[in-house]
């Protein structure tokens, strides 16, 4: 009987969670609203008017920018991705403040377009890390060696971008992404 029990919720845990968490992450940018317009967005929208400030204003150690375009198909699938990871540090319901501000640029627009080549923007979505000042009237250039800004290689789930920063961090972020799908 116990094990039963234990049998099922085992199966639980391991079939339909992950189906549930699944489904989640496919309705997000529905959820979210649509892109362009979304009202729970964790991750700040920067633009050539306020990304220096915003930037030099941040009080976290770290910032991830995401350069993007609000056309490309992509970055409309890795959105939920994102926002998933930003919503653990940035926001009221912020579990661990402080530590990233979790950025993006649309690179699409006209006016951002001097900011996205600047970062080299190549393709998109393009993730970059660094301390947040280091982005101010800042440059990034694949060839340069030494940078203080560097891209984000693996961070193509949010499991992955939160591994990429524990590693980054040296510490472990406890990834509550379950309980968070259930509040949001
Ligand atoms: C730039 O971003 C800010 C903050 O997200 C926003 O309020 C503002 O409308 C944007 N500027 C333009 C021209 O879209």
């Amino acid at each position: 009987m116990l094990a039963n029990k234990f049998h099922r919720l085992l199966v639980f845990v391991l079939l339909v969670l992950p189906v549930l968490e699944a489904s989640v992450i496919s309705l997000g940018p529905r959820h979210l609203g649509g892109h362009g317009i979304y009202p729970l967005e964790a991750s700040v929208e920067l633009n050539i008017t306020n990304f220096d400030a915003v930037l030099t204003d941040s009080p976290t150690t770290y910032a991830i920018v995401e350069f993007f375009a609000h056309w490309c198909p992509a970055c409309r699938n890795y959105k939920p991705h994102y926002e998933k990871v930003a919503r653990l540090f940035n926001g009221p319901e912020a579990v661990h403040p402080g530590i990233v501000l979790m950025a993006h640029v649309d690179c699409a627009l006209k006016m951002n377009s001097d900011l996205c080549d600047q970062f080299s923007v190549r393709h998109y979505p393009m993730l970059l890390w660094g301390p947040p000042t280091k982005f101010v009237s800042g440059k990034w250039d694949s060839k340069q060696e030494k940078n203080e800004i560097q891209p984000i290689d693996d961070g193509r789930t949010a499991e992955r971008l939160l591994n990429w920063i524990n590693n980054k961090i040296g510490r472990q972020v406890i990834n509550p992404f379950p309980l968070f799908l259930i509040v949001t």
